[in-house]
């Protein structure tokens, strides 16, 4: 449930920014991070944290990004030209008009950020400063701007690298670029900004000195240098992930799973796992996944958008596609792939399977080798599986096709009719036997060879 603040609070998202060290056609903030967006995380924290209003600055290229803003509920503005942090927050002003309350802003690419940080934020904020910073100290403070603090601890000035003295260069105290102040203030400071530094930009960070002049306190909380790792080459970009991924495995541990081996599994945003499920190393979790309590995942699985239900024991090496649906204590073995197909509670498929497009009732047993031949080269059809069935190993199913309660179907057989309840269905031709003719075929072959030899001496 998002929290519901007293005071209403915007947010602006500035990613405007070229993203040019990602070296990709894809927007910097729709590059994915635990299989959902940049953007997509930073408006889910917003959320978390009960923001009432987001706009996102684009860039005037970037419809695919105020797209995506719009589809997860938040809107957008256009920079027309990139001048400057400052100039980004500026595009935001028109939709902030009239809005009373305080405005967060935060630079689009910082998905690690997390609700406890801004949270602790808004209270610097409510704590009577005009405007409140998010500072952090990483090891290495390269060319981040400097926070420059008065002897009581609150801020006096940013500094950026590159307009910085010596001194200020040794200042370990970063300005991670996200700040808290009133709506209204923001568009007032804004509106004094230059860009005499030595980039010739309009610095965001500039706003300090018009809350300064007025002699009004400007404070600074510390984040943990980890969430404030941006992502603006592809190597951070996996740096962001790794982060992500670990605090995903230690929120799954925490809920009461066993990872066998954590670093191997791989998690979603998204994933839901119930208590005492276990799963084994190298597994896969791609977007949308729900496992239920008491599940057993064995090593070197794949899933996606699918479910698994109470007591279900998959894999190893089990492929569970989009709407797959995984029933009570169902066991799905080693090389079955399931694909929009439900497997009823209590039903088995061990082995080298592919169920596609179909309903396998519960109780039912799916042999070794099964087939749904779901696809004829333009649509697919469904196959209908009752409940205990045998189907024999090695069959193939050609849909559409319905299979009846109880029945069994012979191994080896290619079944293209409707199958009755409690029926035996069996497709092969007939098996026959030669009484000794292995042992006469053994026999000639031994005698061709031994006249060969001789022939030979
Ligand atoms: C900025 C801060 C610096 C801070 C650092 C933390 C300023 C002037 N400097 O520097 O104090 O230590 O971040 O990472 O704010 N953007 C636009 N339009 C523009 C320019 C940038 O939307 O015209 C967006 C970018 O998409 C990005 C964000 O603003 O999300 C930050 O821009 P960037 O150029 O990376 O700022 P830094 O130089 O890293
Ligand atoms: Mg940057």
């Amino acid at each position: 449930m998002p929290l519901k603040r007293q005071k209403p609070l915007a947010a602006v998202l500035l990613a405007a920014g070229k993203g040019t060290r990602m070296k990709s056609t894809l927007p910097k903030v729709l590059h994915a991070v635990a299989g959902q967006s940049i953007l997509g995380h930073m408006l889910g924290l917003l959320n978390a944290i009960g923001v009432n209003k987001t706009v996102v600055v684009v860039a005037p290229d970037q419809n695919e990004v105020a797209e995506e803003a719009r589809r997860l509920g938040a809107s957008s503005a256009v920079q027309e030209q990139q001048l400057g942090t400052g100039d980004a927050a500026r595009a935001a002003l028109p939709a902030l008009e009239g809005f009373a309350g305080d405005v967060m802003v935060l630079y689009g690419d910082h998905p690690l950020f997390t609700p406890a940080t801004l949270e602790k934020l808004l209270k610097a904020r409510e704590s009577g400063a005009e405007i409140a910073f998010i500072g952090f100290k990483p090891d290495d403070p390269a060319a981040y701007g400097r926070l420059v603090l008065l002897a009581n601890g609150d801020v006096d000035r940013i500094v950026e690298y590159k307009d910085a003295s010596e001194e200020q260069r040794r200042i370990k105290f970063c300005s991670a670029g996200s700040f808290t102040l009133d709506a209204q203030r923001l568009g007032t400071y804004l509106a004094g900004l230059d860009n005499n530094n030595a980039q010739r930009e309009f610095y965001l960070t500039g706003i300090v000195d018009a809350a300064r002049k007025r002699n009004l306190r400007c404070v600074a909380i510390e984040a943990p240098a980890e969430e404030v790792l941006g992502v603006n080459s592809r190597a951070e970009l996996a740096l962001v992930e790794s982060v992500m991924q670990r605090r995903l495995r230690e929120r799954a541990m925490e809920n009461g799973a066993t990872l066998i081996d954590p670093s191997t599994v791989w998690f979603s945003h998204d994933t839901q796992l119930g208590r005492d499920v276990t799963v084994g190393p190298n597994v896969f979790f791609g977007p949308k996944v729900r496992v239920a309590d008491n599940v057993r995942i064995n090593a070197f699985c794949h899933f996606e958008d699918c479910s698994i239900g109470e007591g279900a024991i998959v894999g190893p090496y089990a492929r569970l596609r989009p709407g797959a649906q995984i029933g009570r204590d169902v066991h799905i073995g080693n090389f079955v792939e399931v694909k929009k197909a439900v497997i009823e509670d209590g039903a088995k498929a061990n082995h080298l399977t592919y169920i596609g497009d179909a309903r396998v009732g519960a109780g039912s047993n799916v042999g070794a080798g099964t087939i749904t031949c779901n696809y004829d080269g333009f649509d697919k059809h469904f196959t209908d599986i009752g409940r205990n069935v045998f189907i024999g190993s090695n069959s193939a199913l050609v849909a559409p096709v319905k299979i009846n309660d109880g029945a069994y179907i012979g191994a080896g057989s290619v079944i293209t009719k409707e199958v009755e309840g409690d029926a035996l269905a069996v497709e092969r031709s007939e098996q026959r036997t030669v009484g000794r003719w292995a042992a006469k075929f053994r026999e000639r072959k031994r005698a061709e060879k031994a006249a060969k030899a001789k022939s030979k001496e």
